[in-house]
């Protein structure tokens, strides 16, 4: 009989490549997205429960219908910097609405639960590259709102609650190579998909928050890794949950720090140039985050596959040349 995995925010952009890799490893994966920032045509992998996790009634009728085993939970608010400017946003939205979801996932019998963390957790690094043991004192609300969530996760599961792994994704980028799924935000605020629309004439020239930073070229050092990447690590993170593995938080990252400058200067090199200039820096940004993976590795068996900055751009670029293309065919 098929598994079957809850995804929520499976019409995201992580969440919609961690159900292509579900499926490809032979689970059913059933999104449940209230699609405030998600796309329905992301969800092409399973079936779509459109609610928000906040609704535990709902979350318990999901859960017994399809007879879901574990879940990943991906749902949430992204922006770094609204976080400053609305915190409640972020608390509500990334710890209040886990409450009820948890409540609802242990009564419904559910025994292990994947959650989507981040670097932010860190704040500005001490010691580079991060490992889990660095300290965790998140210089936003977004970072201290995922990290008010693994501890819930794990003082829920001290008291008998599911069995929990969250991953500390680095810089999430790339697309599916075959082009059906890609990075789409609305707004955008990440570095790839808005280098990508400058450089197609479909968003305006970038804007590179800071060049002062202490990194050698002065613009800030980021870990990127492809999504199929931290796709991957999702499925075997399920499957080490649903086979007893110890609960616990592991960073995703290549252990590659490139800088903004480096990044342009690989689209340069792909004969994509990037109109850009230079703005102040973006309060709650730290000057570096790149990952020790070292952990994650050894506990999951995950291997990067796709580390090349080149190769995550040139899916990036792909996917939103392809957005251009449809959207000028169906005029
Ligand atoms: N993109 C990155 O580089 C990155 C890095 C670290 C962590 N993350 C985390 O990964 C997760 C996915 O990020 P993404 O880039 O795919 O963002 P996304 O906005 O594309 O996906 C989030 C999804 O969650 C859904 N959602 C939001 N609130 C919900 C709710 N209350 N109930 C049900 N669905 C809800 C949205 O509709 C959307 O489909 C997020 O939790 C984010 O914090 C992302």
């Amino acid at each position: 009989m098929t598994v079957s995995i809850l995804v929520a925010g499976g019409a995201g952009y992580i969440g919609s490549h961690v159900c292509k890799a579900l499926a490809a490893a032979g689970y059913q994966p059933v999104t449940l997205d209230n699609l405030t920032t998600g796309r329905r045509d992301f969800v092409k992998f399973g079936p779509l429960v459109e609610a928000s996790v906040a609704d535990g009634e709902v979350v318990a009728a999901t859960v017994a219908r399809y007879g879901i085993q574990a879940v990943i939970d991906l749902a949430g608010s992204i922006e770094v910097a609204e976080s400053v400017k609305d915190p409640l946003k972020y608390y509500e939205n990334n710890f209040a609405v886990k409450i009820p979801f948890l409540r609802a996932l242990h009564m419904a019998g559910v025994k292990a639960v994947v959650f989507s963390s981040t670097a932010a957790v860190y704040g500005e690094p001490v010691a580079v590259p991060i490992a889990e043991s660095h300290p965790l004192l998140p210089k936003n609300p977004y970072g201290q709102s995922k990290l008010a969530y693994e501890h819930l996760l794990r003082d829920f599961h001290a008291a008998g609650g599911p069995s929990w792994m969250a991953l500390r994704y680095f810089n999430a980028a790339g697309a599916s190579f075959d082009g059906d799924i890609g990075e789409c935000h609305e707004p955008e605020s990440h570095l790839l998909p808005l280098a990508c629309m400058a450089q197609l004439g479909t968003g305006p020239a970038l804007s590179i928050f800071g060049n002062d930073y202490p990194t050698p070229d002065k613009t800030a050092v980021r870990d990127y890794i492809h999504v199929l990447d931290l796709a991957s690590a999702h499925v075997l993170a399920v499957e080490a949950l649903l086979k007893g593995a110890a609960s616990g938080s592991y960073n995703l990252g290549n252990g590659i720090g490139t800088s903004i400058g480096e990044v342009l200067a690989a689209f340069e090199r792909l004969g994509l140039p990037v109109p850009h200039s230079f703005k102040p820096r973006r309060a709650g940004d730290s000057s570096q985050l790149v990952a020790d993976s070292a952990a994650a590795k050894k506990a999951l068996g995950w291997q990067p596959a796709y580390a090349d900055i080149e190769l995550i751009i040139r899916s990036a670029h792909q996917w939103h040349l392809s957005q251009l293309q449809a959207k000028a065919s169906a005029v």
